[in-house]
C-alpha cells in the first residue's frame, strides 16, 4: 500500500533524508491533508429534522436550503441507506460554500475526501513456469501456519459464506476462480463502480462487471481467499466453497476518491455478504475518516470487515492506515511465509499421522531409530536446561524428545550431546511452529500436539521408532525470516490509543492467482495479502459457527485469543514481537475454531499514564466436555521504543525494542472450572519502570491462560509509559529544510525572514508550510493582529503560515478567549508526516485575501497564528495547544 515502494528504497532514503542533507524549501504547490474541494456530508434522519415542510427525504430538505442561500454545491454521489449511512459526497469550490453547508440544519457531518493510492505491494513477481526460481515449493504452507489445512481436511472450505472484496476486480475467466460470473458462479456477483480509465482525477464510469485483465491486485486477493484446488501451481484458497462478490473501485491505474470506497461498502452490505474485506488504506492514526465511519457501522451490524493494516512499517510507529483505524473492524498485520520446507517423519509402531518438521533436506538420520522421551511431562518448563540426570543410558542410537523453553534450543542439544545424544526433535510449547537456529547439531522443531503424542506413547510403554523419508515430500522452501513479522508491516496504536493492528496472517511472499492476461499466477507481498487469509478464515469460522451477527461480532476477540505469538527474532529467548506491529498474533483458524476455552475480551487497552486503566478483568469460559484446570501467566513482549532518542520524531522500522517489560498480578491465577462454567480474573499490570518516558515506550504482551500444551489462549494488553499530552506534535527543527519550521514562503519561493506585504496580484501571496512530527485532533490556522501579545509555545522568528478549509465551531473555553481576525484553515484528525513520504509536509497556500468563509480580509498588518492540539488535549483549552505566530503580514490588496 501507500509507502511499500519506499521499503525497497529505504537505506539509501534514510541516509538521503534524516541524516545528511536538508531538503529545498519546497516550491509553492498546495499539499493538504485532504482533497480540498470535495466532502461527504452525513444528513440526519427525515424525523428529527423540524423544518422539513413537504420534503420526504433528508436530502432534499438540506438541498433545498443550501439553494436558497445560493450555496453552490455539486452532488456527485448520493448515500441512502438508512440505519447506515445517509448523505451524499459534494463538491464546493469556495470556502464560503463549505461553511454555508456545515451549517445547514440536518447536516450532522461534513468530512472532508481522503484519496487513497492503489496498494503498492513489497513484491509482485508473475510466474513464469513450474521452473520459476521464485516459485515457493508448496502453496499450502501458509494453511499450515494456521491451521487452516486441518479444517479443510475436515471439510472445512467456507460453504454458504460470502465475501465481498472491495479492490480492483477480479479476472473471473481465470479457471482457478471459477471462469464465470454471476449466477452460481464463485464470483456470484459485483459491481465495477468506476472502468478501466478511472485514475482518481477523473469521473468515474461505472458498470456492473468488475472484471480486471489490467490491475491484478484484486485477482491475487480473490484467489487467497477462494482459488479452486487443482490448478497447476496448487494455489488454494483458504475458503474455497465460499462465494465472492467482487466491487471494484480502482481503475489499472491511479488513486480512488473515499467517497466510492464508502459507496461498495454500502453495496456490499446491501448485496447481503457475511464479510467484507478491504486490503486498501493509507496513513492516518484516526478512525475519523468516512470510510472508518461506514466500515465500523457495518462491523457493528454484525458482519465481519477485514482491512489491511498498511505496508509503512519501515515509517515506524503511530502511524496506522484508514480505514483499518474503524474501531470494530480487523485490522490485518502481515506475517512471512514460513517458505521453509516442511519434510516428513513417519511413526512406526502405532498409527499416526506423519510428522510434519523443519528442515530444508530431510533429518540426517538414515536408519529407523526408537525415540528417547527425558521427561514425563508436556508441561515440563525447563526441559534438558540442567545437565542430564546420571540415570539417563547412552542417548546415540535415539531420537531424543525434548520440549521447547526456558533456555535456548543450543543449551538443551548440548546437555542431549554429553549424554551422547545425536539426534533431536524439539516439541512446541505454544510458541509457535516455526523455523529455529539450532546451530551445528540435527535437531528440529515439531508440533506441540505430535510431541504429547511421542511422549504420552514413550510412558505408556509403546515401542515406537521414528524413521526420515530422504526423497519427496518437500513442502515449502527455506526462509530466514518465516514466521517473522514483514518488516513492510505497519505499526501502531493509533493516536487515541486503539489496538491496530488487531492481528496477523501470512501476507510475505504468498502465491496466487493473477489475471490471465498478465500471466496467470503471481508471488506476491503485503497486507493487502495477509488480509484476505483473515477474511478467508472468518468464513470458515462463519461455517462452522453459524453466520449470526452475534458469532460475527465476536469474531476478533477469538481471533485475538487464540492467535499465535510472534517472535521478534528466530533466536529463542528473544522477546515477542512488540503487539504494536503484530497485533495479537498469528491467527490460528483451527483453534479459533475447535478451542474449547473462550476468553471474554482479547484487548486490554491500558492506555498512557495520564489515562491509565491497569486494573481489568475478563472472564474464562470452559466450553468443552471435561472440567479443566488452567493456570494463567504473564508473558511479555517487546517494549517499543516509539520516538528516537533525544529527538521528536517517531522512531524508523523495525521498531526497537527494549526488554524492560510490564509486571502484572493475575487473581486467580489458577483454577479449575467446570464444563460449561466461567471464571472471572483480574489482572493488574504494571507498566515498566526505569525507560525513558521522552522515548514514549509502548509496552504490550499477554496473559496467557493454560489449561494443556495444546489449549493455551491469551488476552493481549497494550499501554504507555508517558502521557501523550507531552508529546510534541508540531516539527520545529531545522531537521528536514535546514531552517526552522514552521514557515511562511513568500511570492519568489524564499521563506519569510521579515515584515512583508503581499498584493495577491500575479503570484504575490504567501504560503505556510508545516511539518507534524506526531498526529492531531485539531489544527486551526487563525489571522490575528500583528500586535496581539500572546506567547506562542513554539519559538517565531518572523515568519508566518496560513491554509484553507472551512471555520472551526467556537468551542468556548481557554481557546477561544485568544482574540483572531478570522480563520482562514483547519484541519481534524491528521496524521504525522513521515520522512519516507513523498512530500514529508503540508503547504497551504492563501492565494486570495480571503478568510476560510470566503470573506475578503481587510487591508492590514496581521499576523498567522497556527495552533496545533495535542493528543488527548482538551479542545477548548489554549495551553493544550501548541502555537505559532508567524512574523508581520501584510495584506495589501
Ligand atoms: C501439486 O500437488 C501435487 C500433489 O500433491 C504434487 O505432485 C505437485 O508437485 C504439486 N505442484 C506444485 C507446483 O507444487
Ligand atoms: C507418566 O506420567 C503419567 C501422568 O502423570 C503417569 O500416569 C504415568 O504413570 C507416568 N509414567 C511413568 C513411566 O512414569
Ligand atoms: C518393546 O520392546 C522391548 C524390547 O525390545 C520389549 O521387551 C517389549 O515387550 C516391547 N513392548 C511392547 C509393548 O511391544
Ligand atoms: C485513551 O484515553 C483517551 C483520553 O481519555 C481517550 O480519548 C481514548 O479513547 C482512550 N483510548 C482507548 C482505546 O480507550
Ligand atoms: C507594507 O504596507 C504598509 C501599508 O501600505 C506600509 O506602511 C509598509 O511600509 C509596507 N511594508 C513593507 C515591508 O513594505
Ligand atoms: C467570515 O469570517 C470573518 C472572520 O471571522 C467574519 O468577520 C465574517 O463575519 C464572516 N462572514 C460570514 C458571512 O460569516
Amino acid at each position: 500500500m501507500k509507502s511499500a515502494v519506499f521499503f525497497a528504497l529505504l537505506p539509501t532514503l534514510l541516509s538521503a533524508v534524516s541524516v545528511h542533507a536538508v531538503l529545498p524549501v519546497p516550491q509553492k504547490i498546495a499539499n493538504l491533508p485532504t482533497i480540498s474541494n470535495k466532502f461527504i456530508i452525513e444528513v440526519e434522519d427525515i424525523a428529527t429534522i423540524p423544518n422539513k415542510r413537504s420534503f420526504k427525504r433528508s436530502l432534499d430538505v438540506v438541498y433545498d436550503s443550501l439553494k436558497s442561500r445560493a450555496v453552490k454545491f455539486d452532488v456527485t454521489k448520493e448515500f441512502d441507506t438508512a440505519g447506515i449511512f445517509v448523505g451524499a459526497a459534494v463538491t464546493l469550490n469556495t470556502a464560503e460554500d463549505v461553511a454555508a453547508v456545515a451549517n445547514t440544519e440536518g447536516v450532522t457531518a461534513i468530512r472532508p475526501v481522503k484519496s487513497f493510492k492503489q496498494p503498492v505491494l513489497a513484491k509482485m513477481h508473475v510466474l513464469t513456469g513450474l521452473d520459476d526460481v521464485e516459485l515457493p515449493p508448496s502453496a499450502l504452507s501458509t494453511h499450515i501456519m494456521t491451521g487452516v489445512d486441518k479444517l479443510q481436511a475436515e471439510g472445512n472450505i467456507g460453504k454458504g459464506i460470502k465475501i465481498g472484496i472491495i479492490d480492483t476486480g477480479i479476472d473471473y475467466k481465470h479457471p482457478a476462480l471459477g471462469g464465470a460470473f454471476g449466477g452460481s458462479s464463485l464470483v456470484y456477483t459485483g459491481y465495477d463502480f468506476v472502468g478501466d480509465a478511472y485514475t482518481g482525477d477523473n469521473d468515474p464510469v461505472p458498470d456492473s462487471d468488475p472484471y480486471d485483465n489490467c490491475n491484478g491486485h484484486g485477482t491475487h486477493v480473490a484467489g487467497i481467499i477462494a482459488a479452486q484446488p487443482g490448478n497447476e501451481y496448487n494455489v488454494t484458497g483458504v475458503a474455497y466453497g465460499a462465494k465472492i462478490a467482487s466491487y471494484r473501485i480502482f481503475g489499472c491505474t491511479g488513486v480512488v476518491s473515499e467517497d466510492v470506497i464508502v459507496d461498495a461498502l454500502i453495496r456490499g452490505y446491501k448485496d447481503g455478504n457475511d464479510i467484507l474485506t478491504l486490503s486498501l488504506g493509507g496513513p492516518d492514526g484516526w478512525a475519523a475518516s468516512s470510510s472508518a465511519v461506514v466500515a465500523n457501522r457495518l462491523a457493528k451490524l454484525g458482519k465481519i470487515l477485514t482491512i489491511a493494516a498498511g505496508n509503512d512499517g519501515s515509517a515506524g510507529s503511530w502511524y496506522a492506515s484508514s480505514p483499518a483505524t474503524a474501531h470494530d473492524v480487523i485490522s490485518v498485520g502481515s506475517v512471512e511465509n514460513t517458505v521453509i520446507s516442511l519434510q516428513t517423519a513417519i511413526v512406526h509402531g502405532a498409527i499416526y499421522r506423519p510428522i510434519t518438521y523443519f528442515g530444508t533436506d530431510p533429518f540426517a538420520v538414515l536408519d529407523e531409530r526408537p525415540i528417547y522421551v527425558l521427561t514425563n511431562s508436556t508441561t515440563i518448563t525447563n526441559d534438558a536446561c540442567n545437565p542430564l540426570p546420571d540415570s539417563t543410558p547412552d542417548l546415540s542410537k535415539y531420537i531424543v524428545i525434548v520440549r521447547r523453553g526456558t533456555c535456548t534450543f543450543v543449551t538443551k542439544l548440548a546437555n542431549i550431546a554429553a549424554k551422547g545424544g545425536k539426534a533431536s526433535l524439539i516439541y512446541d510449547n505454544g510458541n509457535g511452529f516455526a523455523g529455529i537456529s539450532v546451530g551445528a547439531y540435527t535437531a528440529t522443531l515439531i508440533q506441540a500436539a505430535d510431541g504429547e503424542f511421542l511422549v504420552n506413547q514413550f510412558f505408556a510403554g509403546v515401542n515406537i521408532t521414528i524413521s526420515f523419508p530422504q526423497t519427496g515430500d518437500r513442502i515449502s522452501a527455506l526462509s530466514s525470516t518465516g514466521g517473522l513479522m514483514s518488516t513492510f508491516s505497519t505499526f501502531g496504536p493509533e493516536n487515541d490509543f486503539s489496538f491496530k493492528p488487531a492481528l496477523s496472517a501470512p501476507g510475505g511472499n504468498i502465491m496466487s492467482t493473477y489475471p490471465l492476461a498478465l500471466g496467470g499466477f503471481a508471488v506476491a507481498s503485503g497486507t493487502s495479502m495477509a488480509t484476505p487469509f483473515v477474511a478467508g478464515a472468518s468464513a470458515l469460522l462463519l461455517a462452522a459457527k453459524g453466520k449470526t451477527p452475534a458469532v460475527a461480532r465476536a469474531a476478533r476477540d477469538l481471533f485475538e485469543t487464540t492467535a499465535t505469538k510472534v517472535p521478534s527474532s528466530l533466536t529463542d529467548g528473544d522477546p515477542y514481537q512488540t503487539l504494536t506491529q503484530a497485533g495479537a498474533g498469528l491467527i490460528n483458524a483451527y483453534d479459533a475454531i475447535h478451542g474449547t476455552t473462550l476468553v471474554s475480551t482479547g484487548e486490554l487497552i491500558l492506555n498512557d499514564t495520564a489515562h491509565f486503566n491497569g486494573i481489568r478483568t475478563f472472564t474464562v469460559t470452559n466450553t468443552g466436555k471435561t472440567t479443566k484446570k488452567y493456570t494463567l501467566s504473564h508473558v511479555p513482549a517487546g517494549t517499543a521504543l516509539t520516538v528516537q532518542a533525544d529527538s521528536i520524531f517517531t522512531s524508523f522500522g523495525p521498531v526497537p525494542l527494549s526488554t524492560t517489560y510490564a509486571s502484572a498480578i493475575i487473581f486467580p491465577s489458577t483454577f479449575s472450572v467446570r464444563p460449561g462454567g466461567s471464571q472471572l480474573v483480574i489482572a493488574t499490570i504494571k507498566p515498566p519502570t526505569g525507560l525513558d518516558a521522552s522515548r514514549y515506550p509502548v509496552y504490550s504482551g499477554f496473559i496467557d491462560i493454560t489449561s494443556s500444551a495444546t489449549d493455551i489462549t491469551h488476552v493481549s494488553y497494550l499501554g504507555l509509559v508517558g502521557s501523550l499530552k507531552n508529546k510534541q506534535v508540531v516539527d520545529n527543527t531545522d531537521a528536514t529544510f535546514g531552517v526552522k519550521t514552521p514557515i511562511l514562503i513568500d511570492a519568489v519561493g524564499d521563506w519569510q525572514t521579515a515584515a512583508t506585504n503581499y498584493t495577491f496580484v500575479d503570484g504575490d501571496w504567501p504560503s505556510l508550510l508545516w511539518k507534524l512530527a506526531f498526529g492531531t485532533p485539531a489544527l486551526r490556522v487563525d489571522l490575528v493582529d500583528s500586535a496581539i501579545k500572546i506567547t506562542p509555545t513554539l519559538s517565531t522568528r518572523g515568519l508566518f503560515s496560513g491554509w484553507f478549509s472551512f471555520p472551526h465551531p467556537n468551542k468556548g473555553g481557554s481557546f477561544a478567549q485568544v482574540k483572531v481576525v478570522g480563520p482562514l484553515a483547519s484541519f481534524d484528525y491528521i496524521p504525522r508526516h513521515s520522512d519516507l513520504d513523498d512530500a514529508p509536509y503540508s503547504l497551504f497556500n492563501l492565494e486570495t485575501p480571503t478568510f476560510a468563509n470566503g470573506t475578503t480580509i481587510r487591508k492590514g498588518t496581521y499576523r498567522v497564528l497556527l495552533r496545533v492540539l495535542r493528543v488527548t488535549g482538551d479542545p477548548t483549552r489554549e495551553e493544550d495547544y501548541e502555537s505559532w505566530l508567524s512574523p508581520i503580514l501584510g495584506i495589501s490588496a
